[in-house]
């Protein structure tokens, strides 16, 4: 072993020791112990590995291996969970098959990728997270839940916690955006809102924390990707998110694809036992991603043999799909390559989580099938959708308040995205109801009535290139292809626009184009949607750009030419309609960035929380020789973290701090009087920001600490105050020790990243 990795060993276990609590061990728990013990003893070490093994049911695949056989192995007693088979009526039948017909009648844990609601969809996490409204967004997992559960299933694989700041990768999509506080504080919410309470109530289902880790880190921002991190980044960055979800009790965590620094995710022993487990004390199950134990060959790790070992001895309890645990870890543990107490360990872990399900209990608690019928895509759902995506989007650029329109008069509503209901519901929506749900064309016709002509024409193809449109509109988001000449097709648009008071250019990525495997270089709008937009501007008519996507798009010449830019991400199944409201005025918009719109590709990762460097450019300068900037391009962003408009607009004043120093122990209040100095009211996202000014290590230049959302009537003012206390000024030093470090401390309020009020106060031990 290399001195450096003996370090790094040393430092951890020596973190393990000082985080290893003993908890007295509750009552529950020992019967629980007992139980799993009991059956345990019973079972061979082929319904041992069956446990292991978690395979498709078919409904949704994200690889080239599907599962053979499900119902043969299943009566093997060869299956421990199923995903993606759906239906009170599938699952029970499955579930019958393995409790009446295997030796020891252990019921099957059901799985889906529940990401952002169930049928009722709501918008994309990373839309969701421009929320900033925790209880909210909690509710949204509960909803999810309660169908889920009313549908069979009882495990998701939510929350997806990745923190990313390169919006190349499509996976952007599926999370939080790029900060780690807030990133920590939504993953809590919504491992609550899963979980409730009570694991075994017959409405709540277990969280799966994804993917461990670093996945949103990848090389490039190419999926699947390497990720190469200091530690220094990881556990101040990268790895709170997922610490913040197990401690909010978690029960399960999925492994990524991955290579991190050497080792990828699924066979990585420090990051699954050692960190994980020992650090932070997490005792639930590990899952691998979909056939991970498989790709290790591909990464070089070995044979399916002996990466399956590798990945059960370096913690992982359970494989997804790829059946390496099934087929060798029998042969492995006759030729002392993995020992029993690595199967009873991971046995036991998976058993343990259908106990806490309540599966023994009552192995059919989610497949009642007048739940299916009634809690499913629920009036109340639906109104919470349409509330919910009105609160995500995110006002971009507003000239001339020419937002919101009258409802009255001609729109022209045109572009790719105006008419396919299929792409309002975004990535990973695999329960949506695609035929059904409403384009932005039929919602608006159907909030606006009468009170407003709507015309209606495609003006341009998604993309220019066939095959690029393939790839890009998948798994039955189609977008039809007009195959007449462009400027054709550009033209009738224009004259439709001609006929109209105002022009809505519903423009972007299709659905496709962001999520898994869906990695992008060019992030402007596509040529052809550049050119119509180019057409619609020259018409004279105010244009208002209403732009689908699912990262942050480079939007430099928009901003500088689209009078109004409402960014509506993928809203779900009430998108069409939460547009309609927000763009008519009946929502004032309230989303705020969670994620920096850089000013060009090249800009990238950019992110607010960076650090100083030894030359750092000054504020407000563009260039200056032998600073840390760019010839071409300023530093800025275009759009800063934290960034969206309202219809009204707020005055931040007034910052004060109840003193200058603090003590550990004690704590300090920062307090900003915010004032609606518009004429409508709004809801308004008040973020605190601080910046440790000197340190051990190297500290960004600002962090998100707190935030809270307010509610003011036009000319209403409300006093917004911060406790700020030790914790808040703790950090990972370079012995990777939780400190607060006594020194100075700049405190920001405003109502973004960059347009903030600024104080200072003192911390000492
Ligand atoms: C994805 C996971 C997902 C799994 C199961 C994989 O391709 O990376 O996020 O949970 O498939 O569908």
């Amino acid at each position: 072993m290399k001195a450096t990795h003996l370090f790094l060993l040393t430092i951890l276990f020596n973190a393990t020791a000082l985080f290893a609590q003993k908890k007295p061990v509750s009552t529950a728990s020992q019967k629980m112990n007992t139980f799993i013990g009991g059956l345990m003893a019973k079972m061979t070490v082929d319904e041992k590995i069956g446990q292991l093994n978690l395979l498709t049911g078919g409904e949704a695949t994200t690889g080239a291996a599907v599962s053979t056989n499900v119902e043969v192995k299943i009566k093997n007693g060869q299956v421990g969970g199923i995903f993606s088979l759906t239906t009170p009526a599938r699952i029970r039948k499955a579930q019958e098959i393995a409790v009446t017909q295997t030796r020891l009648k252990i019921p099957i844990i059901f799985g889906q990728d529940v990401i952002h609601g169930y049928k009722t969809t709501f918008p994309i996490p990373l839309g969701l997270s421009c929320t900033w409204d925790l209880p909210l967004i909690q509710r949204t997992a509960r909803i999810a839940a309660i169908e889920a559960t009313a549908d069979g299933l009882n495990w998701t694989f939510s929350p997806m916690v990745d923190v990313s700041r390169d919006p190349r990768w499509g996976r952007i999509s599926e999370g939080s955006g790029e900060d780690t506080y807030l990133g920590s504080e939504i993953a809590k919410a919504m491992v609550r809102g899963y979980q409730g309470d009570d694991l075994s109530k017959y409405n709540t289902m277990m969280a799966c924390v994804k993917h461990f880790a670093l996945y949103g880190a990848a090389e490039a921002g190419r999926d699947y990707n390497t990720t190469d991190m200091s530690l220094d980044r990881m556990y101040n960055e990268y790895l709170p998110p997922y610490k913040a979800a197990i401690d909010a009790g978690a029960g399960s965590v999925m492994t990524s694809f991955n290579d991190i620094n050497g080792v990828p995710a699924t066979a990585n022993k420090w990051l699954m036992t050692d960190l994980l487990r020992k650090q932070w004390g997490f005792n639930g199950f590990v899952v691998t991603d979909y056939t991970a134990v498989n790709e290790l060959i591909d990464h070089g790790l070995g044979d399916l043999q002996t990466v399956s070992a590798l990945s059960l001895n370096a913690g992982v309890d359970m494989d997804m799909v790829g059946e390496g645990f099934l087929t060798t870890l029998k042969k492995s543990l006759k030729e002392g390559k993995v020992t029993i107490q690595q199967i009873d360990r991971a046995c036991r872990l998976v058993l343990e989580a259908k106990y806490k399900l309540g599966l023994f209990e009552d192995p059919f608690r989610y497949c009642d099938e007048e739940r299916a019928r009634t809690e499913i895509l629920k009036p109340e759902h639906l109104t919470f959708a349409r509330e919910v995506a009105g609160q995500s989007f995110v006002l971009l650029k507003n000239d001339k308040n020419l937002l919101p329109l009258k409802k009255s008069g001609t729109v022209a509503l045109i572009g790719p995205l105006a008419d396919t209901g299929p792409n309002m519901p975004g990535t990973w929506s695999v329960n949506s109801d695609l035929v059904n749900t409403k384009s932005l064309l039929q919602g608006m016709q159907e909030v606006l009535g009468s009170h407003v002509k709507v015309l209606h024409s495609l003006g341009s193809n998604l993309v220019s290139d066939t095959a690029y449109q393939k790839r890009a509109t998948m798994f039955g988001r189609d977008i039809p292809r007009d195959n007449r000449p462009e400027e054709e097709i550009i033209s009738e648009a224009v004259d439709i626009a001609k006929k109209s008071d105002v022009v809505i250019a519903a423009l972007g990525e299709s659905s496709e184009m962001s999520g898994e495997s869906s990695s992008r270089t060019n992030l402007e709008l596509p040529d052809v949607q550049r050119r119509l937009l180019h057409a619609l501007l020259r018409t004279g008519k105010p244009v208002v750009l209403v732009l689908f996507s699912g990262r942050p798009l480079v939007l430099t010449w928009e901003q500088a030419n689209v009078p109004a830019i409402l960014n509506v991400w993928f809203g779900g199944t009430e998108a069409a309609k939460a547009i309609t409201d927000v763009v008519f005025g009946d929502v004032n918009p309230s989303g705020k960035l969670t994620t920096t719109f850089p000013q060009n590709v090249g800009q990238i990762p950019l992110y607010y929380s960076h650090k100083n460097t030894g030359r750092p450019l000054g504020e407000g300068m563009w260039f200056s020789k032998f600073r840390s900037n760019y010839l071409d391009v300023s530093n800025e962003p275009l759009y800063p973290f934290g960034y969206g408009l309202s219809y009204t607009t707020f005055g931040y004043s007034n910052l004060v701090l109840n003193g200058r120093n603090f003590k550990a122990g004690q704590s300090i209040t920062a307090s900003v009087t915010v004032k609606n100095t518009g004429d409508k009211a709004g809801k308004e996202i008040v973020q605190l920001y601080l910046q440790d000014l000197v340190g051990s290590s190297t500290r960004p230049v600002k962090q998100l600490k707190g935030f809270q959302k307010i509610s003011l009537e036009p000319g209403e003012s409300k006093v917004v105050s911060f406790k700020i206390s030790a914790t808040d000024l703790k950090f990972y030093n370079s012995a990777l020790k939780y400190v607060a470090e006594p020194g100075d401390f700049k405190v920001f309020i405003g109502g973004n990243s960059r347009d903030v009020l600024t104080s200072q106060f003192t911390f000492s031990l």
